[in-house]
This record gives structure tokens, sequence and C-alpha cells, in this order.
């Protein structure tokens, strides 16, 4: 079996951070969201893997590679328009040939990994396979009836679904998903839809099992989703200090301290991961947060954060429940008069005291 990641499209919905960085490359718990996909189809046995990139295809080489990290080969396919999940997976056809194939979404998080489903798909052959979920606010995704234990009908993003069975993105095709795309129309929001192209098989009488996951999930796409992703990982880190923590520090719970990164005079509170070379003084740094490599944090208490790589962050109050893009500046005024000074990008996001 071969894997398809599709990690092109616009991240939109995360902008400015997406402007210059691929959403399926934000951290959680300091490592990309793409990462933990890759890790997941290297534990299900599969190591031929495509990584269908777009805009942001150069960040995405440059962080995956070749694969050899992970013991796996990875193939960039570059899509040349975010047109869709189904013409993403159309363009893989050179790439997963006769093979049956993994498409795993570069920006969903499934905490306990696809080796299981990836087994069942192995076992029962059906000419394709949908990972669902029950959730509370369906119309947010593609959402499945079933029947007979089969999957029967399929609607992208309905604005008043029939079930709570939201399809989470991973889907297993055979070669037959070629036959169904080449069908296809693009739909109203101008996509071709791969719900669209499993509807197809369904009514082609083919069979598409469902899979239902019992474990935590979640479609990163927006800082709420991300914070709740970054929450969930962290619970499960184990205390690794490599970093320097001086006598006046006080570290409590599961926390990791990088190499190189120095703690003075502050308080850590767990779960809670700081990368490599981070200067943190006079600070408190509270649960749930992740400071990425290279950041300095002086006179400031953050909680419940995710802290990109190189910013600075020197006498704040308080930060909770924030997403800080690489080399920001949130830095207490000194000059005269006193005032807010901001430079940032579009679309974001920003509650004062
Ligand atoms: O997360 C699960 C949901 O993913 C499913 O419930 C929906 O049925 C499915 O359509 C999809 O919906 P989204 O609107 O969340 O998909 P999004 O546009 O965020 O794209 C998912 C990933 O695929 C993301 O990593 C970007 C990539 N992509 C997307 C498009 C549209 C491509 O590589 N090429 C594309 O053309």
């Amino acid at each position: 079996m071969k894997a398809v990641i599709l990690s092109g499209g616009k991240g939109t919905r995360l902008r400015p951070i997406t402007h210059t960085n691929a959403k399926q490359l934000v951290p959680i718990a300091n490592k990309p969201i793409l990462f933990y996909g890759i890790e997941a189809i290297k534990e299900a046995g599969i190591t031929d893997i495509a990584v269908v990139i777009g805009d942001t295809g150069d960040e995405i080489r440059k962080a995956v590679g070749n694969g050899k990290r992970w013991g796996v080969k990875v193939t960039y396919v570059q899509q040349e328009a975010p047109l869709g999940l189904a013409h993403a997976v159309k363009i893989c056809r050179g790439f997963t040939k006769k093979d049956s194939f993994v498409v795993f979404l570069g920006d969903n998080l499934i905490k306990d990994g696809i080796k299981s489903l990836v087994d069942d798909f192995k076992k029962k052959k059906p000419n394709a396979q949908v990972l669902l979920a029950h959730v509370p606010h369906p119309e947010q995704f593609g959402v499945v009836e079933l029947k007979n234990n089969r999957v029967f009908k399929l609607d992208e993003k309905p604005k008043k679904p029939k079930t709570d069975l939201a399809l989470v993105g991973v889907y297993m095709f055979d070669h037959n998903v070629f036959r169904a795309i080449a069908q296809l129309k693009p739909s109203a929001r101008g996509e071709l839809e791969i719900t669209d192209a499993i509807q197809w098989l369904v009514d082609k009488k083919m069979k598409v099992n469902p899979y239902i996951i019992k474990g935590w999930w979640k479609d990163t796409g927006k800082l709420k989703d991300m914070l709740e992703a970054n929450r969930i990982i962290l619970d499960g880190i184990k205390q690794d200090i490599k970093g320097k923590v001086d006598k006046k520090s006080q570290i409590e719970g599961k926390v990791v301290i990088g190499r190189g990164s120095e703690i003075k005079d502050s308080v850590i509170r767990g779960p809670a991961i700081i990368g490599r070379n981070v200067r943190i003084r006079n600070s408190y740094i509270g649960p749930f947060t992740s400071v990425n490599d290279g950041v300095l944090i002086e006179k400031s208490e953050i909680e419940h954060s995710i802290i990109l790589m190189n910013c600075r962050i020197t006498e704040i109050k308080r930060i909770e429940d924030s997403l800080i893009g690489q080399n920001v500046q949130i830095i207490k005024s000194k000059s005269k008069p006193v005032a807010y000074r901001i430079m940032v990008g579009d679309s974001s996001c920003i509650e004062v005291l």
C-alpha cells in the first residue's frame, strides 16, 4: 500500500500565520502537524508517500525533505491550484499506479494513529474505506449516512446534516477511485470533491466501508482547534529537561525543556514544552503552552498558547489562548506617548486590556 498526504490548498482560515507558513507546518507541541501524519503512516507500515503541495510547497519540501528521517520515501506532486481534494488525488495517479492507497489530509491530527484502520482495510479489501467520527457540529464536515453497516449517502458540509457522522481526514481507496474522479464536475464551491467521488463508488454498488474512530482527532484549520490539539498532545508528554534551570526557578509537572535553553527566576507549570535555545527570565509559563526554538520571554506570563520560533515577549502581564507567529515581538511600550503600537498582518485578532 502507498499513501498520499494532501498539503496543498491555501490556509486562509489561519491568516496571517499561513502567509509565511503552510497551515500543515504550524507546530503542535513544537512539532509540525504534518509530521504527526507522516509518523502515523509509517507506523501503519507504509513507507512510500506522495505529498501534494501547492503555493506553500517550497516550505513543505524544506521541512519534510526526502523522508529519510522517518525511514520513508517522499515524492512531491505539485497541484497547480487548490481545485479540490479529488483533484489532488487525481494528480497522484502516476504515483499510486495500480496500488491501493491511504489519503491523509495534512492538516488533520489523529491521536491514536491509523494502524488499526489500515489493517482493517487490508483484511476486508473493500473498494474504499472512510474514517468517521461522531461530532457536535457535523455541518462543518462531510457527513455520512450508513445503511446495513455500509456507507450509503455522503454530503459535503450540508446545511441540515442528517446524521452526526463526519468524515475525518483519512480515506482508503483501490484504483476504482480514479474512475469515480473522472466523472466529477466541480461542486458549488468550485472544487472536485472527494465526497462526490465516494458517492459515485457507492452508487456503482462498490463496497465502501465505514470505520468509526473512538479516539481523539482534530481538523486543525482554526485557532481554537490548534489550541485544543496542543492541549491534547501536551497532556501526553513526559518530563525531559535538557536545558539549564537556575535555583530560583520552579518546574512543576510534565515539562520538556530543549537543549541550549535557560530558565531563570521563573515558574514553568506543565504540561508545557519549551524548545531549544529559549530564554525565559522572571516569567510564568502556564499549562498547555508550547514555546518554540529561539524565543525570549522576560517579565511576562503566558498560558494555554502556542508561540512560534524566535519571538520576543517582554513585560507583558498575561497572554492566554493565543497563537503567535514566527519572529513576532510583543513588548511593553517605553517611548512617549505611551500607546499601543502595532504592526500586524491581515485578518489578525488582537484583544487588549
Ligand atoms: O477534516 C475533515 C474534512 O476535510 C472532511 O470532513 C470534508 O469532507 C473534506 O472535504 C475536508 O474538508 P475541509 O474543508 O476541511 O478541507 P480543506 O480545504 O481544509 O483541505 C484539507 C487538506 O487538503 C489541507 O491539508 C489542504 C489540502 N488540500 C485541499 C484542497 C482543497 C489540497 O492539497 N488540495 C486542494 O485542492
